[in-house]
């Protein structure tokens, strides 16, 4: 029994002493208003933990301050590794500067930090190809290639403030523009460049605003564009609410692209209220980053695929790209309930699909 005891004692010595000597990493998510941050978040801590991290995870409610705050304390608790979804890309130049100091590594989550030496690596999906699902579908949707149609268009651009907006917009629009230029698009608004359709914070509310602006100017006449592009499913959420409170019916609904896969929006998809988006996995993108804090910490090589696309102004940043999935009502079952991603019941609309 003594010895039994004395073995219960030791195994709980060495616990508690692998935990006071169990590496840190923070990780800095920008809000828990869109779904995707809550489950990359819990993806990331459940993944660095399965692999002996202590984690502190902290959501900024998309507030910067908040945030640098966030990365200040995580430097004081001693992390050795941060993993941070910035809010503002351009904003976390002197907070970095205090990681590097002592000796903590910073890895960029899904969004590039700018403008600062002080940011090791970036994890991300391939955010010039996410904007090119976006465009072939429509390219395809449409038959752009060979009809002689004339399709109308609006464009929408995510938060100004984020580095990838522009390489979803880009990699749409390089798509889209030989279209446009063969008049086979036409935007009606005249508003194409990011600076007029681009949707600070990425908010919901600013998008229907948007788009109600648009319909009321531009569509007056009880028309609606054939198509909208939307680079992710917060925007496309918006959208979809302005056209329902307009009265746009399933006849005239437009094309509307979006990104994330989140349950609101695969409900939409299923609904007929939402054509496509682009499928992130939070789990594949979550893993590659335990592997690359796994590399920093042992002191080794740490895994890249891309070290010539992302110039933070500073110096290109080592990045790992994950493949974004294009995802839409053909697809989803396999993508997203078969993977474990979502249960059924996650995405079945409440409402019945319209006639
Ligand atoms: C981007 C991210 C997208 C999109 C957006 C809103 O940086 O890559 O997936 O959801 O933020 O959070």
């Amino acid at each position: 029994m003594k010895k039994i005891l004395a073995l219960v004692i030791a195994l709980a010595l060495c616990l508690g002493c692998a935990s006071a000597f169990a590496e840190k990493v923070g990780v800095s998510m920008p809000t828990q208003d869109l779904q995707r941050w809550v489950q990359d978040g819990e993806n990331m801590q459940a993944e660095l933990e399965k692999n002996g991290y202590e984690v502190k995870l902290t959501y900024a409610a998309n507030v910067v301050a908040t945030q640098i705050a966030d990365l200040e304390n995580m430097i004081t608790d001693g992390c050795d590794v941060l993993v941070i979804a910035s809010i503002d890309g351009g904003s976390l130049g002197t907070v970095l500067q205090s990681a590097a100091d002592k000796g903590i590594k910073v890895i960029a989550y899904d969004r590039l930090i700018m403008k600062t030496p002080n940011v090791d690596y970036y994890a991300t999906f391939d955010n010039y190809k996410v904007g090119q699902i976006q465009a072939n579908f429509i390219i395809e949707k449409l038959d752009l290639e060979n009809t002689d149609k004339v399709y109308r268009m609006e464009v929408f651009g995510g938060s100004p403030d984020d580095n990838n907006a522009y390489f979803f917009y880009n990699g749409a629009m390089d798509a889209l523009k030989p279209y446009i230029d063969a008049g086979k698009l036409v935007i009606p608004s005249g508003e194409v460049e990011m600076e007029k359709v681009a949707i600070l914070g990425w908010g919901t509310p600013d998008a229907q605003k948007r788009m109600d602006d648009l319909l009321a100017k531009q569509y007056s006449d009880g028309t609606f564009p054939d198509v909208v592009l939307s680079p992710n499913d917060s925007l496309a959420m918006g959208i979809a609410n302005a056209l329902e409170a307009a009265g746009c019916t399933a006849e005239n609904w437009p094309i509307i692209t979006g990104q994330d896969c989140d349950k609101a929006n695969m409900k939409n998809i299923l609904l007929g209220k939402q054509s496509m988006s682009v499928f992130k996995d939070t789990r594949t993108l979550a893993a590659q980053v335990v592997e690359m804090v796994n590399a920093i910490l042992l002191g080794d090589e740490v895994p890249v695929n891309d070290e010539k696309t992302y110039d933070n102004e500073v110096k290109v940043v080592p990045s790992f790209l994950c493949e974004p999935v294009f995802a839409d009502i053909s697809n989803y079952k396999e993508l997203l309930i078969d993977s474990g991603y979502y249960t059924v019941e996650e995405i079945t609309p409440e409402e019945a699909p319209a006639a």
